[in-house]
């Protein structure tokens, strides 16, 4: 394994200063880093001891499976272990733990290793098994504490988001009595992309009283916190809202202004599985050189870009998705063998239909949705019957009529359904909005029966075809506003709020 694969990351000096700061306070005082590596934060602990003049008390520990000595020669040999953290003895307890933890996805971690952490360490049990390295590495640093301890640990943004960390989230809330987060965008690691958060954990022991997440736009700015509710903590993902409390925002939408899910009005399924986009998917004439009549071709929609040309063009540009029945092996010889010849055929998705060049296309959409999105999200009808890819979502309206559905969308693009879209997706990569499908049905949007909506509709319409999507958006939320009389302050919260999310996860954009 590469070192990146092992997540061997050392920390840069004033990151580590700045997160063990605030932990260290005590004249006596025991630290332990469960993978110190060079020893970056052991060093930064005792320099800031010093800088605080709180005596000459304390006493670092380390373990690592490879360590780099040379910059920890000071201490006693004994202090430092060259060894597996999980085997380090839970019997040593310790008023601080500093961590960098490596960050190992768990897919390519030893399966063996990480059973018998997990067979050994019963704490570990509190997370599922598609966890990464880190968490288990917090999980068991927890149970090194002394009594009212504190953690200070460099996460991957993953804490914020993973579905895996939402049961290790709710593991810390039940242990630690205060709980800080500080959600950083800027790049503090060599050739590491990953962003990464600060977590505080204080007064061990204890059940969380607050909890404050704070996004500074780098380390040398000031600090500040805002409060968030034990449910936003264990949401599928915790965002930083400017101090805002997202979830009343959205109860207001729903309880005054009549907006309901999604998921009431529509099913959302995964868009046409494939496998194997560059061989079922061709050109037209790609499509006529292997002779394949129009009948077993569907015009499909494999990227947002042509959005907007369907909008106005239908289908005429369209790529075709090879749909052959069971008995076509006759009349495509040439198609299908060429599959033979590339192994489509043995692709994890082929072998698992009968046969295997037959595509499940499923019920033709009433529309689209983004899965991934890097600006404004929006629902794309489905004008001519075409079909998409599973990079979006399709979507069925459940009986609405043609004047509710045009309600739908446009009051998906109306700030309401941004702000919901953005609480409940996760971003990915830099910038990417993630929109799983259970983000999308609880997303809030308005269906009512009033045919006023069609100008409204036919302007959307309009801009999206222009790919003026900021324009759509400002012009949806205005006439969505001022039909209900949205109260301003809550216009402006939202907004805010929005503003907020779309920039830390887009830094540096914009
Ligand atoms: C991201 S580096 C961080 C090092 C140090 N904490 C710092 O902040 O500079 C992760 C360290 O974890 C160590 N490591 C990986 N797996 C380990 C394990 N099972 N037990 C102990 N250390 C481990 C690696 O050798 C590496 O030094």
């Amino acid at each position: 394994m590469s070192k990146k694969e092992q997540g061997i990351y050392y920390t840069p000096s004033v990151l580590a200063e700045y997160m063990a700061s605030p932990l260290i306070y005590l004249n006596e005082q025991t630290v332990l880093d469960p993978a110190y590596g060079e020893g970056a934060l052991l060093l930064a602990a005792e320099k800031i001891f010093k800088a605080k003049n709180l005596g000459n008390s304390i006493h670092l520990y380390g373990c690592d499976t490879k360590p780099i000595n040379g910059l920890l020669n000071h201490l006693p040999e004994a202090n430092l272990h060259k060894s597996d953290f999980f085997s380090y003895p839970v019997e040593r307890k310790f008023h601080t733990i500093l961590m960098n933890p490596p960050y190992v996805r768990h897919h390519i971690q030893n399966e063996k290793k990480i059973n018998k952490y997990r067979a050994t360490y019963d704490e570990l049990k509190v997370l599922n098994n598609s966890s990464d390295l880190w968490a288990l590495f917090l999980v068991k640093a927890v149970s090194h504490l002394k009594e009212d301890g504190s953690i200070g640990a460099i996460l991957p943004w993953a804490f914020l988001q993973a579905d895996y960390s939402q049961p290790l989230r709710r593991f810390l809330s039940e242990n630690f009595g205060i709980i800080e987060v500080v959600a950083l965008s800027d790049k503090y690691f060599d050739d590491a992309d990953e962003r990464i958060v600060i977590v505080w954990l204080k007064q061990f022991g204890r059940r969380s009283i607050s909890i404050n997440i704070a996004a500074p736009t780098s380390i040398r700015a000031k600090i500040e916190f805002s409060k968030i509710s034990l449910d936003r903590w264990l949401a599928d993902r915790v965002s930083y809202t400017a101090g805002y409390a997202p979830d009343l925002i959205i109860s207001e939408y729903i309880s005054k202004y009549g907006f309901t899910k999604f998921s009431d009005h529509a099913d959302v399924k995964i868009g046409v599985v494939t496998g194997a986009v560059d061989y079922f998917i061709l050109t037209k004439k790609e499509a006529n050189e292997f002779g394949i009549p129009a009948h077993r071709l569907v015009p499909i929609i494999t990227n947002s870009i042509e959005f907007p040309k369907y909008l106005i063009n239908g289908n005429s540009d369209l790529r075709l998705l090879v749909a052959l029945k069971r008995d076509d092996h006759f009349k495509f010889r040439d198609f299908i063998q060429l599959g033979i010849s590339k192994e489509y055929n043995l692709r994890s998705h082929s072998v698992l239909r009968d046969p295997w060049y037959s595509v499940n296309l499923g019920k033709v959409p009433d529309a689209f949705f983004h899965y991934r999105i890097s600006k404004i999200p929006y629902l794309v009808p489905n004008l001519n019957g075409v079909q998409c890819t599973n990079a979006f979502h399709r979507i069925y309206f459940k009986n609405l009529t043609s004047i509710e559905r045009k309600w739908i969308y446009v009051s998906i693009l109306s700030l309401p359904a941004q702000l919901s879209i953005e609480l409940n997706s996760k971003t990915y990569g830099r910038g990417i909005l993630k929109i799983e499908p259970k983000s999308l049905k609880n997303t809030i949007v308005l269906k009512k029966k009033d045919d006023k909506i069609i100008r409204p509709y036919n302007t959307i319409i309009k801009l999206l075809a222009e790919n003026k999507k900021d324009e759509a958006m400002i012009f949806a939320t205005q006439f969505v506003c001022n039909e209900l009389g949205i109260d301003a302050a809550l216009k402006n919260s939202s907004c805010n709020i929005v503003e907020t999310l779309r920039k830390l996860r887009r830094p540096n954009r914009d």
